[in-house]
């Protein structure tokens, strides 16, 4: 294959899951928005024969390992979706300010960001909605047949409106200003292929139970829209709860997650929910200003667990 380069680099940005994960896999609309953590791939020519694949991520203590098995699925994904023979001479580095755990994307993000550098580095001229698909093959690799929620916001960036189906959609959403939010880690990896599969059987066991809390997330999804379009965050926050609860309803919560999202709302978040696939992971609350996000953030830093400050809607 042609290579326009001996090196080349591509970013995939990190995401957080505002409204829907888990009902997004049922073709209930789920809003996502970037964050500006990124993973960063860079590709290098070597002659050590065949693809190496180092990985300096900041993560976890275990997160590298349990995924280790995943990513090197992925990465094989990812090659064939590009016709890139594996014996190819190539050293792929991951890293980048993404501190990789579960719940913020970064599977999606180095996804991204390895197809990125990859088509740069062979000169492809691939577009985002090519780089996205692509991705959404390597995401294959941890999490089976993912909703293609957190690869979107990964490459396309911003915050967006989207909806599985035969053909997703994908309308971006604006913002009037950047919102401050926290985002706490329960400091456990999570799995993301075993969340889904749990909601799945519950919902073939509990069938007018589900339907209920899924009609109510649909509405939820469409009063979230309103709320950000017409930038009434105390609207949103309070959608947040409730969409929490939600989760809470299809088990997909636990106590860390329950415990950092009341600390926040104690702490005065306008709001606060899990995000991403749950058991573990990440939740996040909305901060609106500096001095609001340092209060929440630090009321979750005292109880010992590990935050992330940073913006949605950017
Ligand atoms: C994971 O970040 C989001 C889930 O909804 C799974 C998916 O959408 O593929 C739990």
């Amino acid at each position: 294959m042609n290579r326009c380069d001996n090196m080349a680099e591509g970013k995939g940005y990190g995401k957080c899951i505002l409204f829907n994960e888990h009902f997004v896999v049922y073709n209930i609309p789920s809003i996502v928005s970037a964050i500006g953590d990124y993973t960063l791939a860079t590709v290098e020519a070597t002659d050590s024969g065949g693809v190496q694949l180092i990985d300096e991520r900041p993560a976890t203590p275990g997160y590298k390992e349990e995924k280790l098995e995943h990513q090197k699925d992925s990465l094989q994904r990812i090659l064939d979706a590009m016709d890139i023979d594996q014996e190819e001479d190539l050293k792929i580095t991951l890293e980048g300010d993404l501190y990789c755990a579960s719940g913020i994307g970064a599977s999606a993000a180095s996804c991204t960001a390895i197809a990125r550098a990859l088509d740069q580095f062979f000169d492809m001229g691939l577009n985002d909605d090519q780089i996205n698909d692509i991705a959404y093959e390597g995401e294959k690799g941890y999490h089976g047949e993912p909703s293609g929620v957190d690869n979107a916001a990964s490459t396309y960036g911003g915050m967006i409106w989207f909806v599985r189906g035969e053909k997703n959609t994908f309308e971006p959403l604006s913002l009037k200003e950047p919102i401050e939010i926290v985002m706490g880690n329960t400091g456990r990896v999570a799995n993301t292929k075993a969340a889904v599969a749990g909601v799945k059987e519950r919902k073939e066991k509990y069938p007018e139970r589900y339907e209920e809390i899924f009609q109510d997330a649909r509405r939820l999804a469409h009063d979230a829209r309103d709320a950000l379009e017409a930038n009434d965050i105390e609207k949103v926050g309070e959608l947040m709860n409730t969409d929490h609860s939600l989760l809470q309803d299809i088990e997909v919560s636990d106590e860390d997650l329950d415990m950092l999202v009341e600390t926040a709302r104690s702490a005065g978040a306008v709001g606060a929910k899990m995000t991403g696939g749950g058991l573990g992971g990440y939740m996040v609350a909305l901060t609106p200003g500096k001095e609001l996000q340092e209060k929440v953030a630090k009321a979750i830093e005292d109880k010992g667990f590990r935050v992330l400050r940073t913006k949605i809607g950017v």
